[in-house]
C-alpha cells in the first residue's frame, strides 16, 4: 500500500457504431496527458477509457453489417484498443460495457435508485434520436432545410411509444442547482456552466430509463422485457471500473469519486445533469468535476462520414509521428474551445515548436558536447547570472504547469514549458558556445553544461505530452529511468560531470507541407 495521493481521470466510453477518428483520439489524449502528468507528479493514478456497446445505435449498425451485436462490438472495440496503443495511451483499464462485471454494477445502481423511490413504471411517448441515443422534448426540436424535424444536434428523430421505467429527474432540480453553486468548478470551462444551468432551470422532466422495443442492453432487474437506457448503462462504467458494487474494493475506496470526467461539449448534459442525479438517487458520491472540450473541424468543415473528410488518426501517425500528433492536438487550440485541423497549421506548429524549438536546442547542445567534450557531461565552472537565471526559472515552472494541468488548461501548461524552450534558445544564441570554443573552452564547457541541464529539465517536463521523444532525449543525456520524475527537476537531479553520453540522434525531423 502507498500513501500517495490518488487521481482518477476518465474518458467517455466510445460508441462502437463507428471506427475511431480524430475526435475520439482527442478526448483520450487529453486524459492521457493529464494522467501521465499526475503520475510523474507523485500521484497514484487510475486512467480509464473503453467502449459503449449497448443500445439501439449499435444494434442497428450490427444489423446493417449482418453480424450479431457482440461479434460486431468485439471488432470495433479492438480498433479502439489499437488506437490506444498507436497513440501511446497509458490507460490503466479499458472497460467494455458488455463485460459481465458491468451488468452487475448497473443493476446495483438501478436497484439503489429504485429502492430509494426514484424509479417508477410508466409509458414513454415522445421523440428519440438514435444517433444521439437521446430523448428530446417537442420544444427542443429544430426544422432542417429539408423541412423535417431534427434534434438540436441535427440527428433525425423518431416518435417512440413504449412501456418504460422513468427516473424522477424532476426531483433533482434544486439539488443540482445547489451542486453547481456549492461545488465550485464542478463544470469547466466556466462558460459551459451557463448552458447546463439554463437547461436545469428550464425545468427537468422525468427521464425514460428503460427501453422495451429492442433488447441489446442490460436487463432491468425484476422487470421482464426491459433493458436499461444506454446512458444509464454507459455512465455507470466509471463506477464499475473501480470495483463497484464491492465497496470494500481497494480501487473503489481509493479512486471514487473521480477527480475529472473529460468529455466533449456534445455530451455535457449527460455528465453534468443526468449522472449526478443518478448518483444522488443511489446515494453515491459525486465526481469532482466534468470538463467539456470543444470540437475539431477539418480545414474549416464539420467532420462527418457523409462529407468524406474524417481524419483517421492512424494515417496521421503514420505520416507524421505519434508525438507530433499528440503535441499538435494539445498545443494548437485552447482546451475547451473548438479547433480547426489543417495540414498547414499542423506542419507549421510542429516545425516551429519541435524541429526548430526543443529539437534544435537538444541537437545543438548534444552535438557540441559529442564533438568538443569527449562525449561526456562537461564540467561547469562558476555560473554567471545568466546561467543561474535560465536554470532557476526552469527549475520552478513546475508550479505553474501544475496549476494549469489541475484546471485542464493544457494549452497554458504547454505554453509555460515552451516559453522556457524559447528562453533556452535565446541563452544559447547569446552565449554562442561555438565562438567560445576558440576563445574560452572552459566557458564553453560551462555553457554546454547549463544547456544540457536545461534540456534535461525540459525533457522531463515534456514527458506527459511526448513520452517517446522525451525518453529519447533523456536517454541521450544518460538520465536513468528512476531519475525522470518531477522530483528530479531543479537541483535534485543535476547531471554529473564526466557521465559518458551516447552518440546524439535527431529527435524531431522537419515536416514537409506537401505530401510526399
Ligand atoms: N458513448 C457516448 C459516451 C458515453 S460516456 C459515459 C459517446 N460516444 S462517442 O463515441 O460518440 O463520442 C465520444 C467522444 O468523442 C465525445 O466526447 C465527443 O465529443 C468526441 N468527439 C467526437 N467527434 C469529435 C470532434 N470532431 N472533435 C472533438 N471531439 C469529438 O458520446
Amino acid at each position: 500500500m502507498t500513501d500517495r495521493p490518488s487521481y482518477y481521470v476518465t474518458t467517455p466510453i466510445y460508441y462502437v457504431n463507428d471506427v475511431p477518428h480524430i475526435g475520439h483520439a482527442y478526448t483520450t489524449l487529453a486524459c492521457d496527458f493529464l494522467a501521465r502528468f499526475k503520475r510523474l507528479d507523485g500521484f497514484d493514478v487510475m486512467f480509464l477509457t473503453g467502449t459503449d456497446e449497448h443500445g439501439q445505435k449499435v444494434e442497428k449498425s450490427a444489423d446493417a453489417k449482418g453480424v450479431d451485436p457482440l461479434s460486431f462490438c468485439d471488432g470495433v472495440s479492438s480498433r479502439f484498443k489499437d488506437l490506444a496503443e498507436a497513440l501511446h495511451f497509458s490507460n490503466d483499464q479499458f472497460i467494455r460495457t458488455t463485460e459481465p462485471r458491468h451488468a452487475v454494477s448497473v443493476q446495483d445502481i438501478w436497484r439503489r435508485a429504485r429502492d430509494n423511490g426514484f424509479i417508477y413504471e410508466g409509458k414513454y411517448a415522445g421523440w428519440y434520436a438514435v444517433r444521439d441515443e437521446a430523448y428530446y422534448a417537442e420544444s427542443e426540436l429544430l426544422t432542417a432545410d429539408t423541412g423535417e424535424q431534427v434534434a438540436p444536434s441535427g440527428a433525425p428523430v423518431e416518435w417512440v411509444e413504449e412501456p418504460s421505467y422513468f427516473f424522477k429527474l424532476s426531483a433533482f432540480e434544486d439539488k443540482l442547482i445547489a451542486l453547481y453553486e456549492d461545488q465550485e468548478d464542478f463544470v469547466l470551462p466556466k462558460s459551459r456552466l451557463n448552458e447546463v444551468l439554463s437547461f436545469v432551470r428550464g425545468g427537468l422532466d422525468d427521464l425514460s430509463v428503460s427501453r422495451t422495443s429492442f433488447n441489446w442492453g442490460i436487463p432491468v432487474p425484476d422487470a421482464d422485457g426491459h433493458v436499461v437506457y444506454v446512458w444509464f448503462d454507459a455512465l455507470s462504467n466509471y463506477l464499475t471500473a473501480t470495483g463497484y458494487p464491492d465497496d470494500s474494493s481497494a480501487d473503489f475506496q481509493k479512486f471514487w469519486p473521480a477527480d475529472v470526467h473529460i468529455v466533449g461539449k456534445d455530451i455535457l448534459r449527460f455528465h453534468a445533469v443526468y449522472w449526478p442525479a443518478f448518483l444522488m438517487a443511489a446515494e453515491l458520491d459525486l465526481p469532482k468535476r466534468v470538463f467539456a472540450h470543444g470540437w475539431w473541424t477539418n480545414e474549416g468543415q464539420k467532420i462527418s462520414k457523409s462529407l468524406g473528410n474524417v481524419i483517421d488518426p492512424f494515417d496521421l501517425i503514420e505520416e507524421f509521428s505519434v508525438d507530433a500528433v499528440r503535441f499538435f492536438l494539445m498545443r494548437e487550440v485552447p482546451f475547451g474551445n473548438d479547433g480547426d485541423f489543417s495540414r498547414s497549421a499542423f506542419v507549421n506548429r510542429v516545425n516551429a515548436d519541435l524541429a526548430n524549438g526543443l529539437g534544435n536546442m537538444t541537437q545543438r547542445t548534444l552535438s557540441m558536447i559529442a564533438k568538443n567534450c569527449d562525449a561526456m557531461v562537461p564540467t561547469a565552472g562558476e555560473l554567471t547570472a545568466q546561467d543561474n537565471a535560465l536554470l532557476d526559472t526552469i527549475g520552478v515552472v513546475l508550479a505553474d504547469v501544475r496549476m494549469h494541468m489541475d484546471r485542464q488548461a493544457f494549452h497554458h501548461a504547454l505554453d509555460v514549458i515552451w516559453k522556457q524552450v524559447a528562453a533556452g534558445d535565446v541563452y544559447i544564441s547569446n552565449q554562442a558556445p561555438w565562438t567560445l570554443k576558440k576563445t574560452d573552452p572552459d566557458r564553453m564547457a560551462t555553457v554546454l553544461y547549463v544547456m544540457a541541464e536545461a534540456v534535461r529539465q525540459l525533457a522531463i517536463l515534456a514527458q506527459p505530452i511526448m513520452p517517446s521523444s522525451a525518453a529519447l532525449i533523456l536517454d541521450q543525456l544518460a538520465v536513468s529511468a528512476d531519475d525522470r520524475g518531477f522530483d528530479k527537476l531543479g537541483e535534485a537531479g543535476r547531471l554529473q560531470a564526466g557521465t559518458k553520453l551516447p552518440s546524439p540522434k535527431g529527435v524531431f525531423p522537419r515536416m514537409n507541407l506537401d505530401k510526399e
